[in-house]
């Protein structure tokens, strides 16, 4: 499958998504291998992350005390911004699978319904920061709040700045990506809260699916 934006870019963009605690960075991880034991060389990113200026973003955006709303909004696409620039665009280029956790989505998801700002603004700052590329396909790992809270309270782990907005605001998250993955064809949805193996499975079967050039299953 090409990819979304056209000339000379043969690699496959896939992108994780959903709220905090849905499992995202563990299927990354499990996809990742599975698709090394089918000979595939995966190029894994991290939203906010995966560049120098996105790991100072991204610790920005985790730590600072107060980031209002726009000033996040940027920050988020400034290291947007470098991470397609400098990591994702070769990757496809060399024909790579890219696999990241976290992109456009999320903005829509946290920074336009979780903080209010204006849909239409944000998909266009975030078209202009990416030069329009956008994922092949995007799996949205569904998840209620309160579930997602839960794991990473499970776990010992303590909330980051984003974490900590409240759950009101993480309800808003997690009922955007229901919205969202109703309004593109590119975007599907796959139950995350059953085990991690099945909802591996259900990742792998969407793969296949949306991409047989790159995944058949005759491959597997
Ligand atoms: N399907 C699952 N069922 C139960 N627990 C899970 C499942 N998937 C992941 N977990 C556990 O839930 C916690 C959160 O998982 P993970 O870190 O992969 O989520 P995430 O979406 O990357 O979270 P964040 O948005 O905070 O980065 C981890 O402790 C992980 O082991
Ligand atoms: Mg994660």
């Amino acid at each position: 499958m090409a990819a979304a934006d056209g000339a000379g870019e043969r690699g496959v963009f896939i992108a994780l998504e959903g709220p905090e605690g849905s499992g995202k960075t563990t299927q990354v991880g499990l996809l990742a291998s599975w698709l090394r034991d089918r000979g595939h060389d995966p190029v894994l990113t991290r939203e906010p992350g995966g560049t120098a200026v996105g790991e100072e973003v991204r610790r920005v955006l985790l730590e600072a005390d107060n980031v209002p709303a726009l000033s996040e909004l940027l920050l988020i696409l400034a290291a947007r911004a470098a991470l397609v620039d400098e990591v994702i665009r070769p990757a496809l280029a060399a024909g790579r699978v890219v696999v990241t956790d976290r992109f456009h989505l999320s903005t829509l998801a946290y920074q336009a319904y979780g903080r209010g700002l204006p849909l239409a603004d944000v998909t266009a700052m975030n078209t202009f920061a990416t030069g329009a590329l956008e994922p092949d396909l995007t799996i949205v790992l569904d998840l209620d709040a309160a579930a997602g809270a839960a794991r990473h309270a499970a776990a010992g782990r303590g909330p980051d700045r984003i974490e900590r907005a409240g759950n009101e605001f993480h309800a808003r998250v997690a009922e955007a990506y229901r919205l969202l993955v109703q309004e593109d064809d590119r975007v599907e949805r796959v139950d995350a809260s059953a085990p991690e193996a099945v909802v591996h499975d259900a990742v792998i079967a969407l793969l296949t699916r949306r991409c047989p050039e790159t995944f058949s299953q005759a491959e597997c």
